[in-house]
């Protein structure tokens, strides 16, 4: 599929379930690692997958984010929340920009991504992205809102409480 896939967003989501198919094949729930080094591989792989179909990323990091130990399941979700919502900026967006921030605020982190595609239809028939990337959230005490995106397309911001990674008093 990824090979002989008629457009370069096709080869796209054909890879995004193949990595899909590895972490559960080998049964990995993501690497446990310091919030910053979880970060830099979600940022390797989303840098990857837009430059394959020629849209550009903007990773705003903040330079004064803690940096927590997150175990493997608290890895995983955050690294599929992010893939789920590339794939979907690509698929249904057609987005060319994609920004995504990560910013410290009290006691929470928040992550957002922006595209600038073509907006969500009025009524939004779920598939089971959507909803995975709720049931991840709630898995990290978190939520995720959709707004209107900063360029026009779509914007979903997740709030991580830090609590919940003991970088903080709960
Ligand atoms: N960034 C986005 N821009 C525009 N529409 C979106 C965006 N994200 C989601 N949508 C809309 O929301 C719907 C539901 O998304 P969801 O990810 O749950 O399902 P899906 O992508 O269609 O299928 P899958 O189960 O493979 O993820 C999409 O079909 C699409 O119409
Ligand atoms: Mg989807």
């Amino acid at each position: 599929m990824i090979y002989t896939a008629p457009t370069p967003a096709f080869a796209d989501q054909a890879r995004a379930v193949v990595q899909n198919l590895r972490d559960a094949v080998s049964r990995l729930r993501g690497e446990p690692g310091t919030l910053s080094n979880v970060l830099a591989d979600i940022e390797a792989e989303s840098r990857q997958r837009l430059w394959t179909v020629e849209a550009e990323l903007l990773w705003e990091q903040a330079a004064d984010l803690p940096d927590p130990q997150l175990d493997s399941g608290q890895a995983l979700h955050l690294h599929r929340i992010v893939r789920e919502g590339i794939s979907n900026a690509i698929r249904h967006a057609a987005a060319k920009r994609l920004r995504v921030r990560i910013r410290p605020d009290g006691g929470q982190l928040l992550l957002d991504l922006s595209d600038d595609g073509f907006g969500p239809p009025d009524a939004i028939q779920g598939g089971r992205g959507v909803q995975g990337m709720h049931s991840r959230a709630a898995e990290l005490q978190s939520r995720i809102d959709r707004t209107p995106g900063t360029f026009g397309g779509t914007k979903i911001m997740l709030r991580f409480p830090l609590a919940a990674t003991g970088a903080v008093s709960p």
